[in-house]
């Protein structure tokens, strides 16, 4: 009771900070094309490690698309589901989405597009994680979960499922950062009220945040 009172206290001091893209004024940036580097999938397990340091440098056009591909990105478009990606769901609901949360503001990740759909206007980032350390990172990671897309599903098998499902996208995200000498850890201390409000998840949950950055 008394903690949702100061997350809503907070929610508000938030809100100030920040400006939505209304629907007409919507913004898309279409992402590059995703250049994978030449490492063997072997070298990225033996390297796949939770990281909490993090270069302040920004992240690389090129690093934000292979990253968001690997997580959750569509590799077939064929077969008897029109499209597939790069992590598995239980009966293909692919109810995970992916935000990012940079300096500028916060972008919604459209796979079948491979672009970003920005969102808001203004750096929350501090505000996503209870960890200090996130605080350094360029670029967050916001994996959330839709139950609209769940329909199969009732309430629990919702939740148990899609907290499943977020695992595979997590790890893809550290097999990339793995493979590519980027830094991340998964992190489930996240501000869920706040995540959920700032982007305005009614039916779904804000599952898991991967602050990403260069290694130092
Ligand atoms: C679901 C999940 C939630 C996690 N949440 C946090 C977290 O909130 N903060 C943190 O520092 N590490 C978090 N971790 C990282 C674990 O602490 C880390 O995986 C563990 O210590 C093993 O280290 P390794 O990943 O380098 O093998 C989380 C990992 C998982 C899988």
């Amino acid at each position: 009771m008394f903690d949702r009172f100061y997350a809503h206290k907070e929610w508000q001091k938030i809100r100030r900070l920040i400006t939505y893209i209304e629907e007409e004024d919507v913004e898309i940036t279409t992402l590059e094309k995703p250049q994978l580097p030449q490492v063997s999938i072997a070298k990225a397990f033996w390297h796949r490690r939770s990281e909490r340091c993090y270069s302040t440098n920004k992240l690389s056009a090129q690093d934000i698309s292979n990253v968001l591909w690997c997580a959750d990105g569509i590799n077939t478009e064929r077969g008897y589901f029109p499209i597939l990606r790069t992590a598995p769901t239980a009966s293909n609901h692919q109810e995970i989405d992916i935000y990012v949360f940079d300096e500028r503001g916060c972008y919604r990740y459209l796979p079948t597009t491979h672009s970003l759909s920005k969102m808001f206007e203004g750096d929350v980032r501090e505000f996503l994680c209870e960890q200090d350390f996130v605080l350094a990172a360029p670029v967050i990671i916001c994996l959330t979960a839709d139950y609209l897309k769940m329909h199969r599903h009732n309430r629990m098998k919702r939740i148990r499922y899609s907290n499943m499902d977020v695992g595979y996208v997590s790890q893809n995200i550290y097999l990339y950062c793995a493979a590519a000498g980027l830094a991340t850890v998964a992190c489930g201390r996240i501000n869920r009220y706040v995540i959920n409000k700032l982007l305005r998840i009614k039916n779904g949950d804000a599952l898991l945040c991967h602050p990403i950055g260069y290694r130092i």
